[in-house]
């Protein structure tokens, strides 16, 4: 009887896990930061990626708060399907989106389940009530993409991401970030 307990356990542990993988594997490329047109009110260039998994390294910093009204971030996104660097715009960009809305909806999804609090960066945790988003030098460290909360259908290939804010109406600095989706090997 116990036994019977331990088999359904590991079976739903399984299956769990089964519905949790994505069915590709996300590395980091390249990052690349880039300075504003005239001021430069976000900085990137102390991330890196480190060791042979390519995580995420170092710290960024936004160099005062960013409101809701002033500032907005754009993602361009762009393909290549057979990593030749032959990149086509994708379908799915995000428009200039005000920073508050945007962190709430990308950075949640995209960027915070693979970060753990106080652990592998002391960024705020972002919720419904985060606005402005806060000035301040913040650490990542040693962080690798969960992509759990990624949409299942992704491109294959090199994908780069364009990643600018706005205030103003004026580009205010970004950065690049590339990464290779391949399909996982099980
Ligand atoms: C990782 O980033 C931290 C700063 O957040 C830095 O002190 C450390 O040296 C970095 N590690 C490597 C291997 O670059």
């Amino acid at each position: 009887m116990k036994c019977a307990w331990v088999l359904l356990f590991v079976l739903v542990e399984l299956l769990h896990q089964m519905a949790c993988e994505q069915s590709y594997v996300v590395s980091n490329e390249k990052l690349e930061p880039f300075d504003g047109e005239s001021d430069t009110l976000v900085r990137f260039d102390s991330l890196k990626t480190i060791g042979r998994e390519r995580a995420l390294n170092g710290s960024f910093t936004f160099l005062g708060d960013m409101s809701n009204d002033d500032f907005k971030v754009s993602v361009e996104l762009y393909s290549s399907p057979n990593g030749d660097g032959d990149f086509k715009r994708m379908v799915m960009d995000v428009p200039q989106t005000s920073i508050c809305e945007c962190f709430k909806k990308f950075y949640v999804q995209f960027v915070q389940p693979s970060l753990k609090q106080g652990e592998t960066t002391n960024f705020p945790i972002v919720d419904e009530d985060t606005c402005p988003i806060p000035e301040g030098t913040y650490y990542i460290k040693n962080v690798l993409f969960n992509t759990e909360d990624w949409p299942q259908q992704v491109p294959r290939g090199i994908v780069k991401a364009i990643i600018t804010f706005w205030s103003g109406g004026k580009n205010v600095g970004g950065l690049i970030v590339v990464v290779k989706i391949e399909d996982r090997q099980s």
